[in-house]
């Protein structure tokens, strides 16, 4: 793990509630962060957010480990990216995903993402806070 990181550990098994999650060891980031989930010293789960500009923030690399997935990790490691956005004052989130990751555009329209362009296999989503 790279000094730029932000981590969230999380020690327990996964399922923990995201409360838990934020209660994590973090470090900071300027302009961006890092998110790691780790049960013991396995990495289950990533997801990294990065400053645009103008408010508007990133999100890239969400992923959760096949064996760990459907236990609402890939959901706290999104919201743990909300709060770290809220937290500055971000106005806007943006993403893009594959438009046959059905499990990924699933996810973050329960999280309030929503579809502001398609081309080709690619849309982005965007979430205003
Ligand atoms: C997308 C991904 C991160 C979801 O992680 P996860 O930990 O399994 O997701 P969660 O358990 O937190 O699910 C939260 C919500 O997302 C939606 N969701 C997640 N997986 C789903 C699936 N297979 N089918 C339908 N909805 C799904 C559901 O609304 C779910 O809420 P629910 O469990 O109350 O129904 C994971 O499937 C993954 O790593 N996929 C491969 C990488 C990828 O596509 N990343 C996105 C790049 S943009």
């Amino acid at each position: 793990m790279d000094d730029a990181a932000e981590l969230c550990r999380l020690n327990s098994a996964p399922g923990m509630t995201q409360a838990e999650f934020a209660e994590g060891l973090k470090g900071e980031l300027a302009g961006g962060a890092r998110f790691v989930a780790l049960t013991r010293d396995t990495v289950i789960g990533t997801a990294t957010v990065t400053l645009l500009g103008g408010g508007r923030w990133g999100i890239d690399g969400v992923w959760v480990k096949p064996l760990y997935r459907h236990q609402g990790l890939g959901r706290s490691l999104c919201a743990a990216i909300l709060d770290h956005v809220k937290t500055r004052k971000g106005e806007a989130v943006t993403l893009s995903v594959n438009r046959r990751a059905w499990a990924a555009l699933a996810l973050y329209r329960e999280m309030g993402f929503h579809v502001v362009e398609s081309s080709g296999d690619e849309s982005t989503m965007e979430k205003r806070l």
